[in-house]
């Protein structure tokens, strides 16, 4: 794992965006996986500026998210499918047909997380992962002891996650029980991933994931195990780090 501290949430922020770009850049073809949540945000922000900054095309990059709520309409305001269209498809020159994000509802979420891990593959695979970090250490919504051979499966979602996403929600009740997630394998299985952590609430579990043990208990330690990963971090979210 390559490690960077950066003095600002800014700062790491900014770099995940930059190396988003150059991977666009240098290979207009990639297929990237995406994650949503309040860190990429501002990520998102600054890849559209910098995309307008330097007329980057998107237009034959392929994406896939990590996850998707089970259980709401795709049009649901709080569906990843309408976080990802406002923070970044309608703003870059991206073909619509090449975004995945998994299915949000439909009888059999088995079948869904099936063709989802089959789309992956006959893209040819994950070039370039995206990753945010839970405060519990989940990565996408692989909760604690989730497998770490896992793929892309419904899961429950954990109340200490259902609770960190009900500001997204009118009422907690309106805050979903499931969701499609990519498996903690199939992550492993990207060419490249880049992690983005800051703030102090994540300090714990970015220290599982670097110098804790490879456990279920700590998703993200998964990571360990894969060879081309470099975290991006805050001086907040190092600050329990050896
Ligand atoms: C969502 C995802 C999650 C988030 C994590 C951190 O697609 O992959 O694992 O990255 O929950 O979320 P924030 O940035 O809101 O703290």
């Amino acid at each position: 794992m390559k490690v960077l501290i950066f003095k600002t949430a800014e700062e790491a922020k900014t770099h995940a965006a930059r190396c988003l770009l150059k991977q666009v850049k240098q290979r207009p073809k990639s297929v990237l996986g995406l994650a949503t949540g309040g860190t990429m945000e501002d990520v998102y922000a600054k890849l559209v500026s910098m995309t307008r900054k330097f007329s980057t095309k998107w237009s034959e990059v392929t994406t896939f998210n990590l996850d998707e709520y089970w259980g709401i309409p795709e049009d649901n305001p709080a569906s990843y499918r309408t976080y990802m269209t406002h923070h970044l498809f309608s703003q870059i020159d991206i073909n619509p047909e090449r975004t995945y994000v998994p299915m949000s509802q439909g009888t059999d979420p088995g079948q869904a997380a099936a063709q989802f891990e089959a789309q992956i593959l006959a893209s040819g695979g994950i070039d370039l992962q995206l990753l945010g970090i839970g405060e519990n250490g989940h990565i996408g919504f692989n909760e604690p002891t989730s497998s770490l051979a896992s793929e892309t499966r419904l899961k429950t979602l954990t109340e200490s996650t259902r609770n960190a996403n009900h500001r997204f929600f009118k009422t907690m009740d309106e805050v979903p029980r499931y969701a499609l997630t990519v498996g903690i394998g199939t992550i492993l299985k990207s060419a490249e991933c880049l992690i983005v952590g800051t703030g102090s609430s994540k300090a714990a579990a970015v220290r599982s994931m670097i110098e804790g043990p490879v456990s279920a208990a700590c998703p993200a330690s998964a990571l360990q195990m894969h060879k081309k990963v470099t975290v991006m971090l805050d001086e907040d979210a190092a600050q329990e780090l050896e």
